[in-house]
């Protein structure tokens, strides 16, 4: 089975096309246009000038995730797209364009959950067998959430945060300390060289006998030493290293709890933060089950991961059906 996958729920416009063979899933191509130079200049996202671009960038991908390969369009067996969550402006560009492909080439359409599919970008070129029930941890801009998932298509909500995204605590704690958006990136680079013990910052419902998250704590936290100190270069360095210790640190134990207590046979994690080294070494050397991590570039937002998901929730529906859902969650 052939699909092509379009996402476009937040900044970047992404399609791609995989090929799913005995449960395995191979990328053939997967093609990004990203808007980020234009957000950096807002130093965030502005919704209305996101699906701005992605109007502009939705048909070019498709073309490139095209090129370079054999394959048309007429050829594929199915279009799969990000229904939500996420900015209604960015996936109605996204669902429109797979309704009209789907109408126009006579394909069945697949809608895909956003955070479904940031853990299914685990099955991408993935050699070894991924055992139910599995533990996902999603950690994006918008989103940190434990689920439980007992097989494909049987996803059981755990917890999440009760107030911002350990993404989103990066992004504006990154703003805080004036670097480039996004903040993730941008704070792993300068904890590198600063002292992760400098600051202790709060680590919220840690221990707390439950699956949920809170960094708005951390932010504020890290607004009251930008104000008690000077922000010399090396000041900077250890709040970025200090605050990545924080976030790694609630992450880590709630994950390893939920191991536990699930009895999981594997974890997977993603989303953008995912991309974070520090974060993925300190999870591979603790967790006591296989752990499963993608690639970098498919952590961050990509269509492989909705083209992947769509692989194992084959089940398609009318295009007139299908709309643009930016609340969409776990069903908890
Ligand atoms: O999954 P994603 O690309 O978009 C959403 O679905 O939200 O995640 C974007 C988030 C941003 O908050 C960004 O700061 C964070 O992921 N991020 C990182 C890293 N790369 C991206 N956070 C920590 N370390 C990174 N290397
Ligand atoms: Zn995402």
């Amino acid at each position: 089975m052939k699909i092509l996958a379009i996402e476009t729920s937040c900044d970047e416009t992404s399609a791609a096309l995989v090929e799913e063979k005995d449960q395995k899933v191979k990328l053939i191509k997967n093609a990004v246009a990203t808007s980020l130079a234009l957000h950096q200049k807002t130093g965030g996202i502005i919704p209305e000038n996101a699906a701005r671009e992605q109007i502009k960038f939705v048909i070019p991908v498709i073309v490139e995730t095209f090129e370079q390969t054999s394959l048309r369009i007429e050829q594929i067996d199915a279009v799969a797209v990000t229904v939500g969550p996420g900015l209604i402006g960015s996936l109605l560009v996204g669902v429109e364009t797979a309704k009209t492909l789907s109408f126009a080439f006579d394909k069945p359409l697949i809608a895909v959950n956003h955070l479904v599919g940031h853990i299914y970008a685990n099955w991408i070129d993935q050699d070894s067998k991924i055992e139910f029930p599995a533990l996902g941890l999603v950690v994006s801009g918008g989103h940190t959430d434990l689920i439980l998932i007992k097989e494909h298509g049987k996803i059981k909500w755990l917890g999440g945060t009760r107030d911002d995204a350990a993404g989103e605590a990066f992004d504006k704690i990154g703003r805080l300390l004036d670097l480039p958006y996004p903040g993730g990136p941008a704070i792993e680079k300068r904890a590198l060289k600063g002292n992760p013990q400098k600051f202790n910052f709060p680590r919220p419902m840690v221990h707390e006998n439950n699956f949920d998250f809170s960094f708005s704590g951390l932010k504020t936290a890290v607004l009251r030493e930008t104000q008690a100190n000077e922000l010399s270069d090396r000041i900077i360095n250890d709040i970025c290293a200090s605050t990545q210790a924080a976030v790694i640190d609630v992450l880590i134990t709630k994950t390893l709890k939920a191991i536990k207590i699930f009895k999981v046979k594997s974890v997977l994690i993603g989303g953008g933060v995912a991309a974070n080294q520090k974060l993925r070494d300190e999870l591979s050397a603790k967790s006591p089950v296989e752990l499963f991590i993608p690639e970098k570039f498919l952590c961050t937002d990509n269509a492989a991961m909705i083209a992947a998901a769509a692989c194992f929730y084959s089940e398609s529906q009318p295009w007139q059906k299908t709309e643009a859902m930016p609340e969409l969650y776990f069903d908890v």
